[in-house]
């Protein structure tokens, strides 16, 4: 049985105990929060005997094995080094880091220590991207040329919200751009040649964001997110044989389309319950098996995928406190 812990218990940590609750082999025992109230009531709502009202306490807790990091992405790197330091595994959510820089630091120790690290990047566990990963693999398609994908709302400027405050990495770009940019990765590696625009907002973050990614076979990605900018959410995958479309939500879809020369086919991909739980099941499996990092999201992709949005914040001009 996997012991986890889980620092930053808001919104993402709410979805990832619902989850937990229906995987098997793990069970969370110790929650810290920044309040021992806040601890105190997440760790009553889904039955945690062990609340810290500091995130450092957790990192000694000798009763955790693996911990969740689910706090604002200006605080990825420092919590996740602290958890490290303290001889814990780390699912760390995404964006891993706020640059390269820091996501470079974070794999670092994590490799010297040997402790199992991962950005949780959940699409990639889901059926509906398994199959995608299968599909292409089969030839169906082809060669893939083209990955069109986007995610954007349109949210009233809150400059309270994590979203609009710019030190805790604010911006429509590493908060959902990071969706898009990862299908391209998983489809056609890293970029070689990055075009970007985007519309910063008052509050210094990208409320807007479209960037055309140019790979060295010739293939294009053309990527776009937003937080004031309501987008299709789906995703359009072009290849010499055929086409793949993954609908809204491109980052958790239920089904996917498939187009070749056989005629159209539609791809079951639905799951029951949260989602989240499948990158759960990979953790233990991995954790089992005594790997330290997993082949589907692996460390040197989260940091080139970092490199990319370094690259696309650049040309848009929106830099972080410290940058
Ligand atoms: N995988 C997904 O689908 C998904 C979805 C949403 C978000 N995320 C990611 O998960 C992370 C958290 O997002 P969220 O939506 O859960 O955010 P959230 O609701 O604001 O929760 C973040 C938690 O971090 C803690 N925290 C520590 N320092 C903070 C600070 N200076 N300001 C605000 N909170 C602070 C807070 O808990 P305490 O104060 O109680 O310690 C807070 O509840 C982000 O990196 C985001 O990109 C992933």
């Amino acid at each position: 049985m996997m012991r986890w812990g889980v620092v930053g218990p808001g919104a993402i940590a709410t979805g990832f105990a619902d989850a937990m609750q229906h995987v098997e082999g793990g069970v969370i025992t110790a929650v810290a929060s920044r309040s021992g109230e806040r601890a105190n009531a997440f760790g009553d709502r889904f039955g945690i005997p062990t609340r810290y009202a500091d995130y450092a306490a957790l990192a000694e807790d000798p009763e955790v094995d693996v911990v969740y990091v689910s706090t604002p992405h200006s605080r990825h790197e420092v919590d996740t080094l602290r958890l490290l330091e303290g001889g814990k595994h780390v699912l760390c959510e995404k964006p891993f880091a706020l640059n390269a820089r820091q996501a470079r630091r974070m794999v670092a120790a994590a490799r010297s220590r040997g402790l199992f690290l991962m950005e949780a990047i959940w699409s990639r566990f889901l059926p509906a991207y398994r199959s995608l990963v299968d599909i292409i693999g089969s030839g169906k398609i082809g060669e893939v040329l083209l990955v069109e994908a986007d995610f954007g709302f349109q949210r009233p400027v809150d400059p309270e919200h994590r979203l609009f405050r710019l030190d805790l990495g604010g911006g429509g770009l590493l908060d959902l751009g990071i969706y898009p940019l990862q299908l391209s990765s998983l489809l056609l590696g890293t970029a070689e040649h990055v075009a970007a625009e985007g519309v910063v907002g008052e509050t210094g973050v990208d409320e807007a964001v479209a960037a055309v990614l140019r790979f060295s076979g010739g293939q294009l990605g053309v990527i776009k997110a937003a937080l004031r900018m309501k987008m299709a959410c789906t995703a359009r995958i072009t290849g010499t044989d055929g086409v793949i479309e993954v609908p809204a939500f491109m980052h958790c879809p239920n089904s996917l389309t498939l187009q070749s020369a056989a005629g159209v086919e539609e791809i079951d991909g639905s799951y029951e319950g949260n989602g989240l739980r499948f990158e759960i099941e990979e953790v233990h499996r991995l954790l089992a098996a005594g790997s330290t990092e997993s082949r589907v999201m692996p460390l040197d992709e989260t940091i080139a995928l970092a490199s990319t949005l370094d690259a696309i914040r650049a040309q848009i001009g929106v830099a972080y406190p410290d940058e």
